[in-house]
């Protein structure tokens, strides 16, 4: 068992890394909230038939009323009308203050029922089992929460910490080869923002090895997002480096209507395009582009994709780093050291 603590204090939380877990996380929960006597297990189309069952019979042995709410999958499903349903849900459910969401799922999951947790009654615990390995490694820890808007992702959320993160590497076995990969960019951005060791790691990993190696992969990366988000918790500051390749990543994303790139893809392609770009004005270290593109084939993940100044510019005109006409961005010294830049609007067309 990896386990990783995240230190905020009076929200201070564990994040538990095994196989098997979705069979434990009802004794685990009834250890942290006694009184609690409903869950609310918010899943999706595609988790709920795999795992629901599982976290289910887990949490009623534990004691508690389950309730499970699932929504369609995929992200066109983050936004006001299915949170609705999802207040709806839990209102028919009787929730209560003392009560708890569960959070079963990927991103979408994770983000809509953190919202769905953070406003219902004002607040209510929640906790996370992820079951992507993108949302292992990023989007359960850190307590990011939020719905789309038809303007652009993200646009209505509030930062809210789980109370626990329940993480089953197994399960990642029913994930589709893409949706791994998608997760290794995220995965692969660890490497280079803050640990040259990993990245190292990485390159140097067989195929056949990967199974074994991965438990202690989303432990290294919940270790770093824990570490960057006790230092600045609500993303005034250097939080912003685990946005490394994705101000161009949600421009590619946008500019391709969320169909052709995944996620972790686009934030590949944004990621290789700064640090080639960075490496021609003399900013990063010569060579880590090549490392960069080299690592991204060795994933199956795609290097670039064609955007212009001017679809850059429309996308980032809602990006939450954006102050008036700058932006700020990230960049690589080098492999496993980044760091922020100030740019205006204008010189955005320089990086692509
Ligand atoms: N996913 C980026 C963050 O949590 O800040």
């Amino acid at each position: 068992m990896e386990e990783v603590k995240v230190n905020l204090g009076p929200k201070s939380y564990n994040i538990a890394i095994t196989a098997g877990l979705v069979d434990q996380v009802g004794p685990r929960l009834r250890a942290l909230l006694s009184q609690s006597e409903t869950a609310a297990v918010i899943t999706d189309s595609n988790v709920g038939p795999l795992y629901g069952e599982r976290l289910a019979r887990s949490l009623r042995q534990a004691g508690f009323q389950v309730v499970t709410l699932t929504f369609p999958a995929g992200e066109q499903s983050k936004n006001l009308a299915t949170l609705t349903e999802l207040y709806t849900g839990l209102a028919k459910a009787g929730l209560t203050r003392s009560d708890v969401v569960v959070a079963l799922g990927g991103g979408v999951t994770g983000d809509m029922a953190g919202l769905a947790a953070a406003t219902f009654l004002r607040g209510v615990a929640f906790v996370q089992v992820p079951t992507s390995l993108l949302a292992m490694v990023d989007s359960s820890v850190g307590g990011k929460v939020a719905v789309d808007l038809p303007a652009g992702k993200n646009l209505v959320g509030a930062f809210y910490q789980p109370k626990a993160v329940y993480i089953d590497p197994a399960v990642l076995k029913t994930l589709p080869v893409r949706f791994f990969n998608d997760g290794m960019a995220e995965v692969i951005k660890y490497g280079c923002i803050k640990d040259a060791a990993l990245f190292a790691r990485l390159e140097a990993l067989a195929p056949a090895e990967m199974d074994k190696a991965l438990p202690g992969i989303i432990a290294t990366c919940c270790n770093i997002k824990a570490r960057i988000v006790e230092a600045d918790e609500f993303d005034n500051g250097d939080r912003m480096v685990l946005n490394f390749g994705h101000t161009l990543g949600h421009a590619v994303e946008k500019t391709y209507h969320y169909a052709k790139y995944s996620h972790g893809e686009a934030v590949g392609i944004g990621m290789l395009a700064f640090t080639r770009a960075a490496e021609a004005k003399g900013q990063t270290a010569p060579g880590t582009a090549a490392r960069l593109a080299n690592i991204l084939q060795q994933y199956h993940l795609p290097l670039t994709a064609a955007v212009t100044p001017a679809e850059f510019l429309a996308a980032v005109q809602l990006d939450k780093k954006k102050k008036g006409h700058q932006l700020t961005i990230v960049l690589l010294r080098q492999i496993g050291e980044s760091f922020l830049q100030k740019i205006a609007f204008q010189e955005i067309a320089a990086y692509l």
